[in-house]
């Protein structure tokens, strides 16, 4: 599907999605969750197509929380054979599209044939620059904030940095993924008016756009429509307006 990205004045450079409702679109057609993660996962890939196709630099999406760990182990199990099952689909179109994969989360928590699986497509795709895809596997922005503030500590009972020097760069620079930019848009799925534990430090200043589709509905037009409507906001990040 060719869609009018190039009629829009701003880009973002980087888009972070809650991917929400798989279960929910599951549970209205009589099917199994997984069932609903399954469709997602074709999202996915659509969406990664148009954001290329836009010119976007960075996709981050969450596909597991920290708090996800407490579903039934049956779902849990499921979404990460889904993991392994969709790489082996799409690592061609990662290299065909010269896209870098990158993890961002407890990478040591998942499963041992997960994190392979993951390193070897991590690994092909490590020389890609201009476009990353960023998967939030056992993520949460809490930890990932708390294990900065022990690298910080760290640093400074070893004497390699002063208390008083420590700034907002210093706490970005110690958390997972210091090099990406901040997101400019979050999208989150399914309606739900909240964070979940998601980039608490990144979207400090975020547009977000919340839309009520399920994910496994969120296909590339409605990807252009949240790209449309970050066009239309007016960022002040609290100045006046222009
Ligand atoms: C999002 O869909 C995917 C994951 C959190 C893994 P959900 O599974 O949360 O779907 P709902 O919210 O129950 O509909
Ligand atoms: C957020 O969705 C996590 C992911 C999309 C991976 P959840 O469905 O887990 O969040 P809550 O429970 O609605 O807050
Ligand atoms: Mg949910």
């Amino acid at each position: 599907m060719t869609l009018p990205f190039q009629s829009l004045e701003k880009i973002p450079r980087h888009v972070a999605i809650i991917m929400d409702g798989n279960g929910r679109w599951a549970q209205e057609r009589g099917l199994a969750r997984i069932e609903g993660h399954k469709e997602g996962a074709q999202s996915v890939r659509a969406v990664l197509r148009a954001a290329k196709q836009a010119g976007i630099e960075y996709l981050t999406v969450y596909a597991f929380s920290t708090e996800n760990w407490k579903r039934p182990k049956l779902e849990v199990d499921g979404l990460m054979k889904l993991l392994v099952s969709s790489l082996d689909a799409y690592e061609q179109e990662l290299h065909d599209n010269q896209i870098r994969l990158r993890i961002m989360g407890q990478f040591e928590r998942l499963p041992l044939p997960v994190r392979m699986r993951l390193q070897k497509t991590i690994d092909a795709t490590a020389d890609y620059a201009d476009r990353t895809f960023i998967v939030a596997l056992s993520y949460g922005s809490r930890t990932e904030i708390a294990d900065a503030a022990k690298r910080i500590a760290e640093k400074v009972e070893a004497g390699e940095l002063k208390a008083k020097d420590i700034d907002e760069q210093t706490v970005s620079d110690h958390l997972y993924l210091p090099d990406v930019p901040d997101p400019e848009l979050m999208i989150r799925t399914s309606g739900e008016l909240r964070l979940s534990n998601f980039l608490l430090w990144q979207l400090s200043y975020s547009e977000f756009h919340i839309t009520d589709t399920y994910w496994p509905d969120f296909r590339e037009e409605e990807f252009f429509h949240a790209l449309e409507a970050y066009n239309s906001r007016d960022r002040r990040y609290g100045g006046v307006r222009k």
